[in-house]
Order: structure tokens, then C-alpha cells, then sequence
């Protein structure tokens, strides 16, 4: 369902992303692995459109993701939770999850349909509707950025280090909360970056190793 192919990119003169060249099975879940710098963010912004990229292709489909606009990908079905999760302090949690629907101007009824399903894979937003997003905690945040993600991701969702930073209960919240998604929603193609293979459990199909901007290893089987 994505074509990576390669995916080049620069930035302040350095080749951050290298030949990248990688394939996601559609409804398979992806752990992009790599240390600090080694471009794990990157890779997802060149997916989400936020960084130049210098050559290469990226098949969506059929639609090359490198002629639509930025701003167009979401549409496509495309989620993304940023590694600074980016939570509005000024909105309710609610309005928070809302927002994407909102940017991608769906129907009232269809984002109550979108948001009962995030709230299914993340049952722990619910108590937290009304609350500030002034007033949420770091990992509470984390949970936020994930329901927001699965409000535009129909059909891929990118995580961009998720377990950074959470605490041990926090995670395997986190970690139970994909393992929910993977089940209800089959077809749904998952990007997740992380240090620390260890964290996520086994729990991809596919891990690719990123060290230095290259792919060192891609071990597309079953895991
Ligand atoms: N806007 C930028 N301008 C110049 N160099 C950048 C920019 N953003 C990132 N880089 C460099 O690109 C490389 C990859 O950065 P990236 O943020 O993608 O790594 P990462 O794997 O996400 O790291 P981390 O685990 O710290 O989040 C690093 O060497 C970084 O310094
Ligand atoms: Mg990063």
C-alpha cells in the first residue's frame, strides 16, 4: 500500500534519508527502529510532506505522494502523531480529537463515527474529554496525539516514537491500544518509530532498522 522507493532526502547539505526503499503491506504494522539522528522522523515528515525530498518515490496506491500537497495527505487517509505531540492547550480534548475532522471537512456524522471508533482503541480518552489540553499530562498526551492520528488515519497511521518518555503502565497502555487497533481495523497500515525494539513487544510484522539515514536490514517477515 506504500511504496518507498528510493527515498532520498537532504537537508542543510547532508543526506539525512538514503535509498531508502521499503514496502508496507496493507494492514501490516512497521517498527522503524534507529538511535537518535538517524532519521526515523524525518522518514515519517517525508511521508507527511514537511520536508523536501531530494529524489525518490512514494507510492500510496496509486497515487504519488510527492504531487499531492501537504495539506492533501491527510485526505488521503493519512494519520500522523508527531514525536512533540502537539496538543492545543487552548482546545478541550474533545475539540483536540476533532480538529483533522474538521481540517478534512467531514460530515458531523461521520466524525462521530470516526471519533467512537478512536475511542474504542483508546478507551482511556473518554474520561478525559471535557479536560483542558492545557491539562493533560506527557503521556496523557501521547494518548491525545493517538486518537487525533486515527481521526484522519483510515488507512495508514504514522507514530513517531509514541513510548518516548512514558512511564511503564503508561506504555503498555500505549502498546495494548495498537494490538486494539490492529484487531479492529485489519486493513489499517501502522508506522511506528522507536529506539528500543524491545518496547513494542514483538508485536510488528516488519522491522526495519534505520542507522544513519540507510535502511540496514529489513526484515519483511513475519514476526
Ligand atoms: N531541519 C533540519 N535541518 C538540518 N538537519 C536536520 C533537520 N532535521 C533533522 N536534521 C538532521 O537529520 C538527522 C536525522 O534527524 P531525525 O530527526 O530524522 O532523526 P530521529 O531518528 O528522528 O532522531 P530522534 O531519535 O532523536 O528523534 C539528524 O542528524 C538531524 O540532526
Ligand atoms: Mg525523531
Amino acid at each position: 500500500m506504500l511504496l518507498i522507493d528510493q527515498l532520498t532526502v537532504e537537508l542543510a547539505g547532508i543526506e539525512v534519508l538514503r535509498h531508502i526503499h521499503a514496502h508496507v503491506l496493507t494492514g501490516s504494522t512497521v517498527a522503524v527502529i534507529g538511535r537518535n539522528g538517524a532519521g526515523k522522523t524525518t522518514l515519517l515528515r517525508s511521508i507527511m510532506g514537511l520536508v523536501p525530498v531530494k529524489s525518490g518515490q512514494l507510492l500510496f496506491d496509486q497515487t504519488e505522494l510527492l504531487h499531492t500537497a501537504a495539506h492533501r495527505r491527510a485526505s488521503l487517509g493519512i494519520g500522523y502523531a508527531p514525536e512533540d505531540r502537539v496538543i492545543f492547550p487552548t482546545l478541550s480534548v474533545l475539540d483536540n480529537l476533532r480538529l483533522p475532522a474538521e481540517v478534512l471537512g467531514l460530515t458531523a456524522a461521520e466524525t462521530q463515527l470516526r471519533l467512537d471508533a478512536a475511542l474504542e482503541v483508546v478507551p482511556q480518552l473518554e474520561p478525559m474529554l471535557a479536560r483542558s489540553g492545557a491539562a493533560l499530562s506527557g503521556g496523557q498526551g501521547k494518548m491525545v496525539a493517538l486518537g487525533r492520528a486515527l481521526m484522519a488515519g483510515t488507512r495508514l497511521v504514522l507514530l513517531d516514537e509514541p513510548l518516548q518518555g512514558l512511564a511503564p503502565v503508561l506504555a503498555e497502555q500505549y502498546v495494548q491500544a495498537i494490538g486494539r487497533l490492529r484487531q479492529l481495523r485489519p486493513t489499517l497500515s501502522v508506522i511506528i518509530t522507536e529506539s528500543n525494539a524491545s518496547l513494542l513487544h514483538g508485536m510488528p510484522d516488519q522491522t526495519w532498522l534505520l542507522e544513519r539515514g540507510a535502511l540496514s536490514l529489513d526484515t519483511s517477515l513475519a514476526t
